[in-house]
């Protein structure tokens, strides 16, 4: 059951593959009709057509959310529809380097993706909903957010700002009737991580189903500002012990696996 304070309408940026898709399908399940964005037009037209089929109206957006035309194109195509619910979920790391070794553009379009056009699209849609005292916004997080890792200094920055940035705006919205979500992520299986080659098999890491974790987090929806998904809290508890030292060389050996580096 999904809340009629979330619709009729929900927007979900990144909402064609992984996570995204599995939002998309048990809102329109739940009879919310849908805006998808997405950088792909196969898999943003086959979810689609699957939301179609379960009885959603879908309107669809091919386009780069890094362009900052998206955010024009997109309220664009949203002007007049009652958007209850807004779900930023594109953000996975598109510059995994070392940060001497990559071009610091390849490193802006990480901020411009996870934060630039975040923000943009949450204070349209935010100040929409606070306007009619109804609504959610759903920010999809990560526990790269938490500490340092290599070849994450950027992405784990931009995922620790989401998350800060999602719990001052809960204390904002939240006498407003509009919920705000962090949804904290670990290893998922996603297209996109498959794509990449992340070693899912490390042995004593939780790799999370994309489907468990768009539920959960739809879920928990109404008890903001933040929710670890797929069991991962006791994890991330252990990740803001002061000790920095302790737990970013402690947690080091295991992204190296799971990046495939050892
Ligand atoms: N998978 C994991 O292990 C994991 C772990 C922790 C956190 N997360 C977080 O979970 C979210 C989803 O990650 P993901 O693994 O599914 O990968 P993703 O690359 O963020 O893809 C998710 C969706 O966003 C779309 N997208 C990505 N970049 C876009 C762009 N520049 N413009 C428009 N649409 C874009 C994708 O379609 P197109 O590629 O066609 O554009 C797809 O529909 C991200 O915020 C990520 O940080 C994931």
């Amino acid at each position: 059951m999904v809340d009629a304070k979330y619709g009729p309408w929900a927007v979900i940026a990144g909402g064609s593959e992984g996570v995204g898709a599995e939002f998309a399908r048990l809102l329109a399940k739940a009879g919310v009709n849908l805006v998808l964005v997405a950088r792909k037009p196969e898999p943003l037209a086959a979810t689609a057509l699957t939301c179609r089929d379960l009885g959603a109206e879908v309107r669809t957006l091919a386009t780069d959310l890094v362009e900052s035309s998206a955010v024009d194109e997109l309220t664009a195509l949203t002007d007049g529809l009652e958007v209850g619910l807004f779900i930023y979920n594109a953000g996975a790391n598109t510059c995994s380097a070392d940060f001497l070794d990559a071009e610091l553009a390849d490193f802006q379009r990480v901020i411009d993706l996870n934060i630039t056009t975040m923000m943009a699209l949450t204070q349209h849609y935010g100040r929409l909903m606070r306007e009619r005292r109804r609504g959610g916004i759903l920010l999809v997080g990560s526990m790269s957010g938490y500490l340092g890792s290599v070849r994450h200094t950027v992405y784990g920055g931009v995922k620790a700002y989401g998350r800060i940035f999602a719990e001052g705006l809960w204390l904002e919205l939240r006498d407003h009737g509009v919920d705000v979500l962090e949804l904290v992520l670990g290893v998922t299986r996603t297209p996109a991580m498959e794509r990449v080659g992340l070693n899912f098999d490390v042995p004593g890491m939780r790799v999370a189903d994309p489907a468990d974790v768009a539920r959960e987090g739809l879920e928990q929806l109404p008890n903001g500002p933040v929710y670890v998904a797929g069991g991962n809290a006791e994890d991330v508890a252990r990740r803001t012990d002061p000790d920095r030292r302790k737990v970013v060389a402690g947690a080091h050996r295991m992204m190296q696996k799971l990046m495939g580096l050892t």
